[in-house]
């Protein structure tokens, strides 16, 4: 029987260069997409899959991160005394249960692989969940509750895919699929971007990913890999071909990368339309904007 999976690593410990000034002060975590952080999302779409049990990596420089899941009494006092009760709900809802996240430091960027390996005494043995939250995804059921059914059938190592158009596959891992069933397909291998053109499929690895403590132990062994950093699709590649071997699972949802500039402004525009209170007069400002 597969062991469900309640734990969730959040590796927020990289420096986030692609937003420099603003990531010099603040992290990029903090970011806000219309009026939240962009961790919150990534936050609510793990309670949403039943996650219990928050891991964050983080590094110098990230305490306002930390500061955000706290409560705020003079905030919530100063709303209650005016009577503020949606905002008041609004603030009850960033609230998480005492105990429910755990910080553990990466003291040196050396990459996503080592920043999971940083977790690994508080995972233990079980398998678990990780999520990028600089890769949104705006879904009816949150990407990870997708996973987390999949993977209840199959165990194993399993990562979020989506399809991609060829000529953008260089910039993604590409998944080499050995069988498709439904929307898992069985993964005989990976190319971390590919040159144009080699590419084994259109599959692309996205931020969420479900592991075996078995990667853990293959990370304590992996070397340097690309750009110097320790990788974790390296430690994931081991376990191809193994039983339970590795998975990807083309998710439904769409796929924002607000780990670049282009993405978060993306996200912005389609966030603040579908929002119930900004869209409707968002859409008519958009409308009425000359594109030339
Ligand atoms: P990125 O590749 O986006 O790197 O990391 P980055 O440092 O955040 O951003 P740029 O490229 O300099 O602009 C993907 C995820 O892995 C985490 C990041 O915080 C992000 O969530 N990460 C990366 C770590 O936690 N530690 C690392 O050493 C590297």
């Amino acid at each position: 029987m597969v062991k469900p999976v309640t734990k969730a690593v959040f590796p927020v410990a990289g420096l986030g260069t692609r937003f420099l000034p603003a990531t010099k002060s603040i992290p990029k975590e903090i970011m806000t997409l219309v009026d939240r952080p962009l961790i919150q999302y990534a936050i609510d779409e793990a309670r949403g899959a039943g996650i219990t049990d928050f891991i964050f990596v983080t590094s110098r420089g990230k305490s306002a991160l930390e500061d955000y899941f706290d409560r705020a009494p003079e905030l919530e006092h100063a709303l209650e005394a005016k009577g503020k009760d949606q905002l008041m709900q609004v603030l009850e809802d960033t609230n998480m249960p005492s105990g429910a996240i755990s910080y553990v430091r990466q003291q040196q960027a050396m990459g996503l692989g080592h920043a999971v390996w940083c977790a690994r005494r508080l995972i233990g043995d079980e398998p678990f969940a990780v999520v990028l939250p600089d890769d949104l995804i705006a879904a009816d059921e949150p990407v990870l509750a997708q996973m987390i059914e999949a993977h209840n059938e199959i165990g194993g190592c399993m990562m979020a895919a989506m399809e991609v158009e060829p000529d953008k596959a260089s910039a993604y891992g590409i998944l080499d699929a050995e069988s498709r069933d439904g929307n898992v397909v069985k993964v005989k291998g990976m190319v971390e971007k590919p040159e144009a053109g080699t590419q084994p499929s259109n599959l692309a690895v996205i931020g969420r990913y479900i592991l075996t403590p078995q990667v853990l132990e293959n990370l304590h062994e992996t070397g340097r890999g690309a750009g110097g950093e320790i990788q974790l699709t390296d430690a994931i590649a081991q376990q191809i071909g193994k039983d339970p071997g590795v998975s990807g699972l083309i998710f439904d949802g769409e796929r924002f990368d607000c780990g670049n500039k282009g993405g978060f402004l993306q996200a912005t525009v389609a966030f603040g339309m579908a929002r119930d209170d900004l869209g409707p007069e968002f859409k008519e400002f958009l409308r009425g904007l000359k594109l030339d």
